[in-house]
């Protein structure tokens, strides 16, 4: 098992055990932070100018400000350096708002190895509930005050949904709105084929997070012979699908084999949209 690191901006890596965070941090006071984990493969991170990108537009969202792209890919570096290109690593950069009464922003980052569970996953499948999030599908988006779309260290309700799934005895979650599309799991996007189109959920219209791995997939869709689409879906959608799967960045691509219990159609081509996507077979 390879030693997990961590990493600090201004301070670089860290021996285990070394404090990081003040205590007046706002991301432990608040949840006030934004991050973005990549899949590490071959000792780099995956699309990882996707990932900046997103965390710099969250941090508009949100008035953070972050630390130019060429100092957080210096921290990366860092923390990655002479990781063994065999293990897949799951590599977390988080940037908090920093000590409450101003200051600046803490940045640092984090390299585990991708756990066994992830790994099964991909080759098992999981099962789904769908667990109602209490609001129509685009009331959120239509709220001028509230940030969405943005991989935000408040992670609460996600926290809840899954000690909710472990409680009724299922891998995952998928939400869905009380006008009852499917939006979107706690740390994962949802991925369909319907016909010979590869669907997903529009991050735009729902203010779902729109997924680094999702947005690759259907950009390549056309490499399998599938077209691509952002679309609305119901539970009732998914069962006759052609296939249903979860989307990101540590788990990659999961196939979810039962919803609400509900055997769902397998789709012979998980494993070649997982060798499209570049990740491993356990
Ligand atoms: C709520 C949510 N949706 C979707 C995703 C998938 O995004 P990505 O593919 O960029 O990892 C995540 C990732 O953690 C997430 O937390």
């Amino acid at each position: 098992m390879v030693a997990s690191r961590i990493g600090v901006l201004g301070r670089g890596l860290l021996p285990a055990g070394e404090p990081v965070l003040r205590g007046d941090d706002l991301g432990v006071l608040r949840g006030d932070g934004l991050f973005e984990t990549m899949h590490l493969r071959d000792g780099r991170p995956w699309l990882c100018r996707e990932h900046l990108a997103r965390l710099r537009a969250g941090a508009a969202a949100v008035e953070l400000t972050v630390p130019a792209d060429e100092a957080l890919v210096e921290l990366l570096d860092e923390v990655a350096a002479g990781w063994p290109a065999e293990v897949e690593g799951a590599l977390r950069l988080v940037c908090t708002r920093g000590p409450e009464g101003g200051g600046p922003p803490t940045v640092y980052a984090t390299l585990a190895a991708v756990p066994p569970a992830a790994r099964q996953a991909r080759r098992d499948g999981v099962g789904v509930a769908t667990l109602s999030l209490g609001v129509p599908a685009e009331a959120r988006p239509e709220l001028d005050w509230l940030p969405v779309g943005i991989k935000s260290t408040s992670y609460g309700a996600s926290s809840a949904a899954r000690r909710w799934a472990a409680r009724a005895g299922v891998d995952d979650v998928l939400w869905v709105s009380s006008d009852g599309y499917a939006l979107e799991g706690p740390t994962a996007n949802l991925v369909w084929l319907a016909g010979d189109t590869l669907c997903t959920v529009p991050a735009g219209r729902t203010g779902i997070l729109p997924g680094t791995t999702v947005a690759w997939l259907l950009a390549h869709a056309v490499e399998v012979g599938w077209a691509a689409a952002e679309r609305m879906v119901t539970t009732t959608g998914l069962r006759d699908a052609d296939g249903v799967w979860l989307t990101s960045s540590v788990r990659g691509l999961v196939p979810v084999h039962t919803l609400d219990g509900v055997p769902l159609r397998r789709n012979p081509r998980t494993r070649a949209l997982q060798d499209l996507l570049g990740f491993p077979h356990p």
